[in-house]
């Protein structure tokens, strides 16, 4: 039995195809369920039954195949029918960034779809911010191929507010040169802040989950034509639980978008904000692959050698939203001590990316310094009583608890009128002066009084 079926099924014009996974197999006679594929969309349906599970074993074929190829895509893995899953980092046409979200619940093969990322980062000529909040644990191969690697909550937030100022730093440099876009490596790079384990970040309680939110909304919106990226791996019940509604919700409809394994109420929430097509269901990807059958207390109890589904999901923001795929196996199948060399290869040898000398300035000295913990944080917003980086004076804490929650929330040296612009800037329309007061006062900082505004906007004029 090696033989493909593939089913073309049409409901009458104005039905729309609704359908249980698991049902249909049974039905088919299909016990083990990863042999079906079922892709429906409006009043048709595509479904194929496989010999045995399609995403088995997905390979790469040559590491060096995970650059980006002239459409800005990076090759991380297989659709179910052997097409190519690309996810695409720049937009060479609008010469813009891209905002991707990677989700799926623990163990559902974020990190390690993220370390394909990263190695087509780096593949690419891409500088990287990488966090992982899980303290290294996420992919402790990358530290040494990203250009800045950080396993701290303020390590995460000085990198935001680098690349946060490097944005705006770049807008000035290509305003002063009459240019309306970014150009890839012409001559800066493309810049990516990687967080995996966002969700520490921007959960409810987190320390910096105001401030956080608010870098990453504006580096969402006008990061992109700027050559500023972000990249959030993340798992989630809900997606407010990930520093509030909108900013998530921003990225999820304009950005890259990948879901591994979830929970019912993220799938809910998918659905209801649109990012999913009306009737459309995703078959659910189990734990493990392969068939389960009833076993009676009479039988010899069979051990359970499923193979595990990690790196499976749906790629909703392709161009086949419906059908599933896997990112490429990497790494040694047997876990080694130590970085795993395998996973080492991926990055191959050549050295990594760097910011742009132009941006160092702006860029401070936690990136200089390749800051982590209250180092970093501190050197990023230098408290009030020190010199601060430019006089290239120690901050007062190093290592241990941080100087900073109780600091202003908003960046320290963010000044009225900044933080009017950054507001103007990530406007869809046009706002009025109570519009901005709401803007600004929701950016995490000191609230802010209507005069205020409207002295910074005369000043601005
Ligand atoms: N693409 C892949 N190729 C090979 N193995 C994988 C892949 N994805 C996941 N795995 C395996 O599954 C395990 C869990 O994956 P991973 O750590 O990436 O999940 P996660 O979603 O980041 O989980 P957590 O939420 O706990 O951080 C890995 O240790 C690895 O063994
Ligand atoms: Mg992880």
């Amino acid at each position: 039995m090696s033989r493909i079926y593939e089913l073309t099924l049409e409901a009458p014009p104005g039905d729309i195809i609704t359908y249980d996974p698991e049902r249909l197999a049974d039905a088919m006679r299909i016990d083990d369920p990863s042999r079906l594929a079922i892709e429906a969309m409006g009043s048709q349906a595509l479904v194929t039954i496989y010999p045995a599970d399609p995403l088995a074993d997905v390979r790469l074929p040559g590491p060096e195949l995970l650059a980006m190829d002239e459409r800005g895509r990076i090759w991380i893995g297989s659709y179910h029918n052997g097409r190519r899953v690309h996810v695409q980092l720049y937009d060479p046409v609008s010469g813009s960034a891209q905002r991707l979200l990677l989700f799926g619940t623990t163990g559902a093969g974020k990190s390690t779809g993220g370390q394909v990322l990263l190695a087509g980062m780096k593949r690419s000529g891409i500088a990287t911010f990488y966090g992982d909040l899980k303290e290294g644990q996420s992919a402790p191969e990358a530290r040494g191929q990203v250009d800045w690697a950080v396993y701290s909550q303020e390590g995460v937030i000085a990198q935001l507010h680098t690349a946060w100022c490097v944005m705006r730093e770049r807008a000035a440099r290509y305003a002063a040169a009459g240019r309306s876009k970014f150009l890839r490596d012409r001559p800066d790079p493309l810049l990516y802040v990687v967080i995996d384990e966002a969700n520490r970040l921007l959960e409810k309680g987190a320390p910096y989950r105001d401030l956080a939110t608010f870098y990453i909304k504006d580096i969402g919106r006008t990061g992109r034509s700027l050559g500023v990226g972000i990249a959030l791996f993340a798992q989630a019940g809900h997606l407010d639980e990930l520093g509030g509604s909108d900013t998530m919700r921003a990225m999820l409809k304009e950005g890259e978008v990948l879901l591994l394994r979830w929970t019912s109420s993220m799938m809910q929430t998918l659905v209801a904000d649109g990012l999913l097509p009306a009737g459309q269901k995703l078959a659910p990807i189990p734990k493990k692959a392969g068939a389960t059958r009833l076993v009676s207390q009479f039988e010899t109890e069979a051990a359970d050698d499923r193979p595990g589904t990690q790196g499976t999901g749906y790629h909703l923001s392709g161009p086949y939203p419906g059908a599933k795929m896997r990112f490429f196996r990497v790494g040694s199948p047997i876990p080694t001590e130590g970085l795993d060399p395998e996973m080492l290869a991926l990055y191959g040898d050549d050295p990594h990316a760097v910011l742009e000398k132009a941006s160092w300035p702006a860029a401070g000295r936690a990136y200089a310094d390749k800051l982590d913990g209250a180092d970093a944080y501190n050197a990023a917003f230098p408290p009030p009583d020190t010199d601060g980086e430019e006089g290239g004076g120690r901050s007062r804490s190093s290592g241990g608890a941080p100087a900073a929650p109780g600091r202003p929330q908003t960046a320290a040296r963010l000044t009225i009128a900044d933080r009017v612009q950054a507001a103007l800037e990530g406007a869809d329309g046009d706002m009025d002066a109570h519009a901005l007061l709401e803007a600004v006062n929701a950016d995490g900082g000191r609230p802010v009084k209507l005069g205020s505004i409207r002295n910074a906007l005369s000043n601005l004029r």
